[in-house]
Formats: structure tokens, sequence, C-alpha cells
């Protein structure tokens, strides 16, 4: 292996423990403890598993979560009302809407709703369009690119100037690391499943995001030598030696990649526990923002 491996678990735990302090200390002074609303609307397997997982982190840092569980078949104006009364509420500072919504519902007018002060995942239209415009801040960057940029970060990755190729261009991932990318001055080429010469471009790519959602699609031969390769990915694979029948990779082949990437992320424990370590700093801010 010549790769460094970027340790993602590890860097997640530092940023929770700096937000747990933070939280500690706004309690001491007198201040309500930052508190995370998630609505999860449906009986999602993954979308409960990973809704748990952010209950679960609030209490580890001493945050309050309230947690609404709708029927798959509730109508877009019940879940209206249900994001009005949370935009209103005191007690809640932030307000995070697990995706993918049921197809009936309309996903933007819900997320246009969310106020954005409350906005802990910086997925409504005003925080991406201060993501996407130059001298612009949002308010909140949405956690997965948030937790993969810092990741390049802590490892000493230089962005600027750098040729980056983000590999998907989802709203959740691709498309918002494309814009946090280019903010930090790298040269990005976002692809996509009509990319002519995928693996040519790739090759060029000093930093790899990979967002795409295909088992171990990236080959180690797609991958410039030295080149940090964040992997985004979490796919099932079937694996006989498991208990489950089963284990998690990533979109990249990571033991290919290992032998000619300068760094890399895991899967799991990547870029993974960052999206929930990077949702509980979100909603630190938007505690200390709403104080204001
Ligand atoms: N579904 C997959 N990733 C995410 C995320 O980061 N936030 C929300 N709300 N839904 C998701």
């Amino acid at each position: 292996m010549t790769a460094q491996l970027i340790d993602g678990k590890l860097i997640a735990q530092q940023v929770r423990a700096g937000v747990a302090e933070a939280v500690a200390r706004r309690v001491l002074e007198g201040f309500a403890k930052p508190t995370l609303a998630t609505v999860l609307v449906g009986d999602r397997v993954d979308s409960a598993t990973y809704v748990n997982a952010k209950q679960k982190a609030c209490a580890e840092l001493g945050m309050g979560s309230v947690s609404y569980h709708l029927p798959a078949e509730i109508s877009q104006e019940e879940l209206e009302k249900l994001i009005k009364s949370l935009n209103r509420s005191k007690k809640v500072h932030g307000i995070l809407v697990q995706l993918p919504l049921p197809s009936h519902l309309n996903e933007e007018r819900v997320l246009q709703l969310i106020s954005i002060e409350k906005d802990v995942d910086g997925f409504s239209p005003i925080n991406i369009g201060r993501l996407a415009q130059k001298g612009r801040e949002p308010l909140f960057v949405p956690c997965t690119p948030f937790g993969s940029i810092y990741l390049l970060e802590q490892a000493g990755v230089k962005i600027e100037g750098a040729n980056a190729v983000v590999l998907g261009r989802s709203n959740i991932v691709g498309m918002p690391a494309a814009l946090l990318l280019i903010g930090k001055n790298a040269t990005v080429t976002v692809c996509h499943s009509r990319t002519k010469d995928l693996p040519g471009v790739v090759r060029q790519a000093d930093i790899l995001i990979a967002a795409i959602g295909k088992t171990e699609m990236v080959r180690g031969d797609w991958i410039k030598p030295g080149a940090a390769v964040i992997d985004v990915g979490i796919n099932s694979k079937p694996d006989a030696s498991k208990k489950s029948g089963y284990r998690l990779v990533g979109d990249v082949n990571f033991d290919e990649a290992k032998e000619v990437a300068g760094f890399i992320t895991p899967v799991p424990g990547g870029v993974g526990p960052m999206t929930i370590a990077m949702l509980m700093k979100n909603t630190l801010r938007a505690a200390e923002l709403q104080q204001k």
C-alpha cells in the first residue's frame, strides 16, 4: 500500500469532541441545548438507520433531539404543516428531513419551506444558491460534502490549483462538493453517466470525489499516482465470509486504488462518520445563530 489512509472515524470523533465541548459550555452559560428535529417519512430501512444514528449522536454530544416518524402516505399538506410548526418552534434549532421522500411528495417544496436559519442540511435553494455564488456564504454547508472537504484539509491535501474530479452530480453530494471545491480555487470537472472516457477524465484528477453509487466502479488504473481519493459510496457487496452475507464497499476499488493513490478514505470509516459529525457542527451553529 502506498496511499496514506485518511481516518474519517478518528477525524469525526475529533469534530464531535469539539462540538460536545461547545455544547457543554453553552449549557453552563444557561442556553438551551442545541436541538435537532428529524423528520422521517415512510419505512425505508436505510433512512431509519441514518436517522437513528443522527439522534444517537445528538444524545452523545449533549444535544437535544425530537423525532417525527410519519406514515409513507402522508399528504404534502400535512408534511408542510409540520415543517411550518418546527420553523416556529423555539425549542428546535435545526430541521432535518431525511431524503429521499416517497415519490408522491414534492421534495423541492418541502426543502424550500425549511427556515434558512434551521436548514442544517444546507439543502434549501437559498443555501445552495449562496454556495454557488462568488463572495456569498451559505449559512450551512451540506454535511457529506462538508465532511469530504474537511477530510482533505485535515490530511493536508492542497486544494487550491488542484484538478478535482467529482464523480456524480447529485443534489446531496456531487453538486455541492463541486461548488465547495470551486470556492476553494480548485479546477473542477463534474462527471456523470454520460461523460465520455470516464477513466481518462478521472486520470487527470489530483483530487477525486467519488459519489456515483456504483460498487467499486473506479479501478486502480483510473487513478493518477499520488492523487487524493475521497470515496463517498456506501454499497453492499455479497460476501459469504460475513454472517450478514455482505460487506460494505465504496465506489472505488480500494485494494487497487490504495496502491496508486497518495491519500485514500476507507469504506466504512471514511466519509460516513463525517456526515453526522458535520450535521452536529451545523446544529450547534444553528443554535448559535438563533441566539443572535
Ligand atoms: N439522504 C442521504 N443523505 C442525506 C443527508 O445528508 N441528509 C438528508 N436529509 N437525507 C439524506
